[in-house]
């Protein structure tokens, strides 16, 4: 693992005698754009150059003309990030990921840098992660005094700051550390440190396993446990945690994911203890919030040390909202720990009229069917290879629910077939057996005997089915689920869930609950992924909150959500 000490150490200031003069105009590689980043740093003297840094800049091509130079340097005065831009079109997003280099746009800096400078007087302004500076260079307009400390493993992407920043005339007060946040020195300031950013989202399987340890061994000194499937910006979390000292404060960007899911545990351990969480904003899954990824948003704000507080947590819908960070329902430190999920907090709670029950008091939520081969398993509903006996209409797509505006399926000629055969084809009758028999030398020559769940099957080829479902829901997307009432019987695969009454109900009953169940369904009742995907597990589905039995019986209005 590298440490600042190492990479720092052996830097010194932009000289003459510095690599890479300027030449040639252009920025289509990153050679380029690292020749005129450090074209524009040089000027300045933004600390020290790093190792790393200089052996880039050694590699680099020419610089770009002066007027370049100068197009540049005004675009980056008039507030534009036109390295960060042109750095996020040269390196393609698989790359990027893995470094969770997604660059925040000026509608979430703008905010979070504004509640930072108000909140109180910092007297040294720390990003972790700083990519091209963005942070910094904002924090820089608003407070003349405070020393800006850019923490970045990305050599390139420090001499993008660097560059930002010297344009800015902040580099006599700015420090670039390029290397690993989670091994950064902090020595003391003169007054309290802020920190601001957006730490990098990068799953575990990118994690060094050596790393891993680190998070583990640093939460246990704080009592806490740490997940080996955590992402690098619960690392960062820690690490702040560790690097601050009482009444130090900030505000970070994450994805919302944390939230919910079991390794997000530390993250909320930390927001709720140590880190000393102020309020949480958490961006709706369907608001786009970064132009180049999708992915979900929260903005957390926090203080270190002081007693135990409550968070203010509030779910809104545009990031003009974000403005002032203020706002929210109130949370008492119990509420948050007892909390296994943290969006079911930001449910609109007050909506829930007291007379409602959970769906799975008198429903059970199943997954539909998984066939382990679905381009063998799912054909058209007239395959001329099988016997009709054999082959039942089924949802295979939660697409095929989306479009249903009335909220009833009633007519399966559009949709596609499960196969669904006998464990004994001796069931069959004698002239569909041959055809049958036929059918299963090609899935087996194909592979499908081998596959996992045929191989966990009785018979690999006997797809079983569950009876049709009454109710259909969709329980993945950037929106709520769909729910439809099954009046055409029909099957589904596991992309949608199936929703059956444990105790028979009227055909009006049913439709009264699946309008009921469509007005129900928030988001904020399932769990949120980093894409913005929100997940309803059939657990989850069962404890949105429905009219009772009785009332869907009854033919009166029931109160709606709010
Ligand atoms: C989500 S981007 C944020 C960049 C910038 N702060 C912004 O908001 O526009 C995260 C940044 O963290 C950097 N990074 C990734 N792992 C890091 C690490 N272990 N230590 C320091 N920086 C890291 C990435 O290179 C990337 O520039």
């Amino acid at each position: 693992m590298r440490t600042f000490g190492q990479v720092s150490t052996t830097s010194t200031n932009a000289t003459s005698s510095d690599p890479a003069e300027p030449g040639v105009e252009g920025m289509g590689d990153e050679r380029a754009l690292c020749a005129a980043a450090w074209a524009l740093a040089r000027a300045g003297c933004v600390a020290d150059v790093s190792r790393a840094e200089r052996e880039l800049i050694k590699a680099a091509a020419s610089s770009p003309q002066p007027n370049t130079l100068s197009d540049l340097a005004a675009a980056i005065r008039a507030g534009d990030d036109p390295l960060g831009e042109t750095f996020a079109s040269l390196r393609s997003a698989a790359q990027r990921r893995l470094r969770g280099a997604t660059y925040t746009p000026a509608a979430v800096v703008e905010p979070m840098t504004e509640w930072l400078a108000n909140h109180k007087r910092a007297a040294r302004v720390v990003d972790p992660g700083a990519g091209s500076g963005r942070f910094l260079c904002a924090v820089g307009r608003r407070l003349p005094d405070a020393r800006l400390v850019a923490v970045e493993i990305d050599p390139l992407a420090a001499l993008m700051a660097r560059a930002n920043l010297t344009v800015l005339g902040f580099d006599k007060r700015a420090e670039l550390r390029v290397g690993d946040y989670r091994a950064l020195n902090l020595p003391p300031a003169s007054g309290p440190t802020a920190f601001i950013g957006n730490p990098p989202y990068v799953r575990h399987h990118d994690i060094d396993p050596a790393w891993k340890t680190w998070l583990r061994e640093r939460a246990a000194d704080l009592n806490l446990k740490a997940s080996a499937l955590a992402g690098l910006h619960v690392h960062f979390l820690l690490a702040t945690v560790h690097l601050a000292r009482p009444g130090d404060f900030g505000a970070f960007v994450t994805s919302s994911e944390w939230l919910d899911v079991g390794y997000g545990q530390l993250a909320r351990d930390l927001v709720a203890g140590p880190l000393g969480g102020l309020s949480l904003h958490v961006l709706d899954a369907r608001t786009q919030v970064f132009a180049d990824a999708a992915t979900t948003a929260t903005v957390t704000a926090f203080e270190v040390g002081g007693p135990e507080r409550t968070i203010r947590v509030r779910r809104i819908n545009r990031v003009e909202e974000l403005r002032g960070l203020a706002g929210g329902r109130r949370c008492s430190p119990e509420e948050l720990r007892r909390e296994r999920r943290w969006s079911t907090l930001l449910a609109p709670q007050a909506s829930i009229p007291g007379d409602f029950v959970a769906l799975g008091d008198f429903c059970r939520v199943h997954r539909g069917v998984a066939t382990g081969a679905n381009a063998t398993w799912v054909t058209s509903q007239n395959d001329p290879r099988l016997p009709a006996s054999v082959l039942y209409p089924a949802v295979t797509k939660a697409l095929e629910l989306f479009g249903m505006a009335s909220g009833v399926l009633a007519d399966s000629s559009d949709l596609k077939a499960l196969v669904s055969l006998p464990e004994d084809l001796d069931d069959l009758a004698a002239a569909d057996r041959g055809l049958v028999e036929r059918f299963l030398d090609t899935a087996r020559r194909a592979g499908v005997a081998d596959g996992y769940i045929a191989r966990h099957r009785k018979k690999w080829w006997s797809v079983k089915l569950r009876a049709p479902a009454p109710i259909l829901a969709t329980y993945m997307a950037r929106r709520p689920p769909a729910f439809v009432r099954n009046l055409a019987a029909v099957h589904n695969l596991n992309n949608v869930h199936g929703i059956y009454p444990i105790e028979p109900l009227s055909e009006a009953a049913l439709c009264r609950l699946t309008e009921a169940l469509r007005d129900r369904a928030v988001l904020a009742d399932g769990r949120t992924y980093a894409g913005g995907l929100t997940k309803f597990e059939p657990s989850e589905m069962a404890r949105i909150m429905v009219p009772p039995p009785s009332w869907l019986e009854a033919d009166e209005p029931w109160p709606r959500s709010a």
